[in-house]
């Protein structure tokens, strides 16, 4: 059977009236600078991107080289092509609205260019993720309060991870569908079809360095999991932490688990570590396509009705099962 290739995939997408011709020009976009952005992470030191870039963005994070590189390669590919209103990015304060010279589009592009940048200088996967939502018709120009839409309003999101094989997971609102990046031909090949995240699971996802920063609810999520078989699930659990969320969620989305970046009072000022907009929304909506579930631990992600571009949101994702019963010990 011939290879379905991300551009076919999008295609028999906009014969189903799923996506309009300019959407699919955009997804097109996106998954051509994330191609790039694969080479300079796949150079490595070679091509002299590893380190820091001497700059700090918005959260006050320190910006590694590839940061930069892959939020530029990111506005350049999508500034010209005529389908954007505007970008957002975890890497500059503002938005960047399309410069007067090109035509403007009817979408808003928002992503975390380089997921997991702690580790690019030692060679662990890292990742890209994005959000597509419509811009609100408003006749004037796009700004911050153009993006605070909730996150089940998104109508598309994915991501890429950069890892042995880079691979791009996509959805349109119609299931979750995973491609392959074919180094040999610079194509996305359709390798992962209808992908949904398994109901049974023994592995969980949390950084436990912060375990004395938690809620109850999430403390005793995990006590649980750790008394393992003699305990109240009577079954021995895996722990993995690869802190590239791109790469956590990859894990999940193939063979099951739960994800958790919670609430913590690590930071009184910081109601999680994940940012809203570029990170949790799209990986809920990811989540939720390909059956799992994504809460705060006390409200659905998508639900949120955003008050700022870079908010912080807890983060509970995976399994369904898992999630609705850490979300329903928050309840009690
Ligand atoms: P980013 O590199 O885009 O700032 O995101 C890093 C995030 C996420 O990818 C990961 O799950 C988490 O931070 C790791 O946090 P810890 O370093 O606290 O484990
Ligand atoms: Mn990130
Ligand atoms: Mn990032």
């Amino acid at each position: 059977m011939a290879r379905i290739t991300l551009t076919r995939y999008l295609i028999e997408q906009q014969r189903k009236q799923n996506i309009t011709a300019d959407r699919r020009l955009l997804i097109e976009v996106v998954a051509r600078a994330i191609k790039s952005i694969s080479v300079a992470v796949s150079r490595g030191a070679i091509a002299g991107v590893l380190g820091e870039a001497g700059s700090d963005n918005v959260q006050g994070e320190a910006q590694k080289q590839l940061d930069v590189i892959a939020n530029e390669t990111l506005l350049e590919a999508n500034e010209w092509g005529g389908h954007l209103a505007a970008m957002a990015s975890e890497e500059m304060d503002q938005p960047y609205v399309i410069p007067t010279d090109y035509p403007k589009g009817g979408y808003l592009l928002l992503f975390d260019p380089l997921d997991g940048s702690s580790n690019i200088d030692v060679n662990i996967s890292v990742g890209t993720i994005f959000s597509v939502l419509r811009a609100p018709d408003s006749g004037a120009a796009a700004d911050e309060k153009s993006f605070l839409q909730a996150g089940r309003t998104q109508l598309a999101a994915g991501y890429a991870v950069y890892g042995p094989a880079t691979m791009l997971v996509l959805t349109v609102g119609d299931g979750v569908q995973g491609f392959t990046l074919d180094r040999e031909t610079g194509g996305f090949v359709l390798t992962h079809a209808d992908m949904r995240v398994p109901e049974e699971t023994r592995e969980y996802s949390i950084n436990a360095s912060n375990r004395r920063f938690w809620e109850a609810p999430v403390q005793r999520y995990i006590e649980e999991l750790e008394a393992g078989k003699s305990g109240p699930r009577g079954k021995d659990y895996n722990m993995r932490w690869v802190a590239s969320m791109v790469a956590d969620v990859h894990r999940i989305l193939t063979r099951g688990g739960v994800f958790m970046y919670p609430k913590d009072n690590k930071d009184p000022g910081k109601a999680g570590k994940l940012r809203l907009m570029y990170e949790a929304n799209p990986m809920a909506m990811i989540i939720e396509q390909a059956g799992g579930a994504a809460t705060t631990g006390r409200e659905r992600i998508l639900d949120i009705e955003p008050d700022k571009l870079h908010q912080r949101v807890p983060v509970i994702l995976g399994s369904r099962a898992e999630v609705e019963r850490v979300t329903a010990y928050h309840k009690v």
